[in-house]
């Protein structure tokens, strides 16, 4: 069995300190933000995998779809010997690449220590002689990877870069595109436009998950800085925003109540009612993610739907 090799690009107290700048900045602003990046703790992460089974999530079927059929497309298309992975989470969709590309190294980055170690593990054991390298480290931070054998293809799956805010987004694609050389690729999720009803579903479900998922949010800033945040006195919301087309979380303080955070030496009030927003999730068109690549210098050669249409993958090259 090849060895996992796990780097930590963080220091040990970055993550707290990441995690303190942003919950003062964003509970003491108007209207009142938190980064999803902190849902991602084990728990967050566990949940996560559980919202990827919900019959209302649609974008993992529906981006498995589009790997299973096309992932030998894209390895002719990138000939990639280095797969390098952002948000890679449990690397579940990513096996049908491994299989297509047989790169020599393949370099998962992710902030879950959990989902990563857990990956990387059942990788190495289930294929010899691939030498996975997997990076603890924020993707929206300067990232410092490896030196692997070229040419190489960085993949962004599931959607997550609609996580990100407009501008966050173009600045994560110029320095995505910083770290590829020419003839270099880049593999981006994309979940599309589609019926308001289908995606407020895609975030409300029936069962409860995506609700505890975006609760758990709280509970990480509880045990992390000692908050006292009752989950139960939130309630979820999710809303379709058509003139930005994104998907909005949010957390709606159900009373009139003050949160205290120790650590910050803060206290927080909330009105009842106040919502707290969580995460956006942009749904995207194809015209307008070629334009984002194109203006970070990267240029789109394939666009790939599943059959219903519902999430392209697009494979760019870097100029
Ligand atoms: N790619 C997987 C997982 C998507 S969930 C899939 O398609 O199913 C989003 C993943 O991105 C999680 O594993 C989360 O831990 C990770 N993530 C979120 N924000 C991040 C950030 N700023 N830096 C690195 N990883 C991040
Ligand atoms: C990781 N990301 C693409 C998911 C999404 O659909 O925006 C996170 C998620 N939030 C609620 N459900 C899933």
């Amino acid at each position: 069995m090849s060895p996992l090799l796990v780097t930590r690009t963080l220091p040990e107290d970055a993550t707290d300190a990441a995690l303190r700048a942003d919950v003062l900045h964003g509970l003491t602003d108007h209207p009142k933000w938190l980064p999803p990046k902190w849902f991602y703790d084990a728990r967050g992460s566990e949940l996560f995998e559980r919202i990827t089974e919900l019959p209302e999530y649609y974008p993992t079927r529906a981006e498995r779809e589009i790997l299973t059929v096309r992932s030998g497309e894209i390895a002719a298309a990138s000939g990639a010997r280095t797969l390098i992975e952002l948000g890679s989470g449990s690397s579940e969709k990513t096996r049908h690449l491994l299989d297509a590309l047989a790169p020599a190294v393949y370099v998962p980055v992710d902030v879950s220590e959990s989902a990563l170690t857990q990956a990387g593990q059942a990788l190495v054991e289930e294929r010899p002689g691939l030498e996975v390298h997997a990076l603890i480290a924020d993707f929206t931070a300067p990232l410092d990877l490896p030196a692997t054998p070229g040419p190489r293809l960085l993949a962004f799956l599931g959607g997550t870069i609609g996580n990100l805010l407009p501008d966050e987004r173009a600045k994560f694609l110029a320095a995505v595109r910083s770290l590829l050389a020419p003839g270099d690729g880049l593999l981006l999720g994309t979940d599309l436009v589609k019926d308001e009803r289908v995606l407020v579903r895609a975030y409300a479900d029936a069962a409860g998950v995506t609700a505890a998922f975006n609760k758990n949010v709280l509970a990480v800033v509880d045990r992390e800085l000692g908050a006292d945040f009752d989950p139960d006195a939130f309630d979820h919301v999710a809303l379709w925003d058509p003139e930005r087309e994104w998907i909005e979380m949010r957390l709606r303080s159900r009373i009139a109540q003050t949160v205290k955070v120790p650590a910050l030496d803060l206290a927080v009030d909330f009105a009842a009612g106040e919502e707290l927003r969580t995460e956006v999730s942009a749904k995207f068109r194809r015209a307008g993610v070629s334009e984002e690549l194109s203006d970070a210098g990267l240029e789109l050669t394939h666009w790939w739907t599943d059959a219903e249409e519902r999430f392209a993958l697009s494979l760019s090259m870097a100029r």
